[in-house]
């Protein structure tokens, strides 16, 4: 064999190795309790930006409704603050769900370009109803000190590099007790040599293929989640052949639920955790 396509093949086999050790190591070592609850037969539902039909979304409102709601995990979106504070919150920008425009002026002000102490003058419940006024954008750690009180936090990672969040879950003593998302492979690559038995999302849209579950199996990921209009039992028999968890974003209608669960769905993020939890009781039963 030429010297050249030896060393393709070599590299093509390490790449191989790689990727199937990393998937293994994630959706087979770990067995902290969010392992625990990954792995469980069932359908897990999970509230989008917490109970974000109720409460204002990302707040803390939100995520104790999700929680009375028995989401079985809370699902939130972090960046940084410009004094490197992880702080919730879903947009690059604080106009949709802050009172940014009104008390500052101008607009599109981005969340990252304002230290944590500017962030906590804003109001992040009152663009939402009346009731909310005087909430507040929490803190990463605020976040989860709230959802892991009776849930479990599924974490999605907006901004920020993966150094700051594992040693954040590092010293909260979170790495075994959350789950961590994002659409950048990259990043959960980068948390998968930090810490390997977190138990990681990779969140997929647009059309699905092999190609890219082939890069996912570089980055340790124990799930894939992928949009609902591009999700059907096809790609998600494609997911579990690959032994990992298929979930599906975001979904809010009972009747498109029930067909989830019929497609063998492991996990529902929904915008309504309550009536998701019984759309998926009543296709069960209906089985
Ligand atoms: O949990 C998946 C979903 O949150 C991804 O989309 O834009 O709502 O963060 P987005
Ligand atoms: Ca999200």
């Amino acid at each position: 064999m030429h010297r050249t396509t030896i060393r393709v093949f070599l590299y093509g086999a390490y790449w191989l190795a790689a990727s199937s050790n990393a998937s293994h190591s994630a959706a087979q070592s770990a067995t902290g309790a969010a392992a625990q609850l990954v792995a469980q037969a069932g359908v897990l539902v999970i509230a989008h930006r917490g109970d974000s039909k109720v409460a204002p979304e990302n707040t803390l409102p939100a995520f104790a409704s999700a929680v009375q709601a028995g989401a079985d995990l809370v699902e939130l979106d972090y960046y940084h603050s410009a004094d490197s504070v992880p702080v919730v919150c879903h947009d690059a920008d604080l106009d949709r769900t802050t009172n940014a425009v009104s008390l500052w002026g101008g607009s599109k002000i981005k969340i990252t370009d304002k230290t944590l102490t500017e962030l906590k003058l804003l109001d992040a419940g009152n663009w939402f109803a009346k009731r909310f006024t005087g909430t507040h954008i929490p803190t990463l750690a605020e976040a989860l000190d709230s959802i892991q009180a009776g849930s479990t936090t599924l974490v999605e990672r907006k901004g920020g590099d993966p150094a700051a969040c594992v040693e954040l879950l590092r010293q909260k003593k979170l790495l075994d007790q959350v789950v961590v998302q994002a659409f950048d492979w990259k990043y959960l690559a980068g948390c998968h040599r930090l810490a390997p038995n977190l138990v990681l999302a990779a969140l997929g849209h647009k059309e699905f293929s092999p190609e890219k579950l082939d890069e996912i199996a570089k980055t340790g990921a124990a799930i894939v989640a992928w949009e609902d209009r591009f999700t059907d039992e096809s790609t998600i028999a494609a997911i579990h052949a690959r032994g990992w968890k298929a979930w599906v974003w975001t979904v809010d209608q009972p009747q498109r639920v029930a067909e989830l669960v019929g497609a063998k769905i492991d996990g529902i993020i929904s915008n309504q955790p309550e009536m998701t939890r019984k759309a998926v009781l009543a296709a069960q039963a209906a089985r």
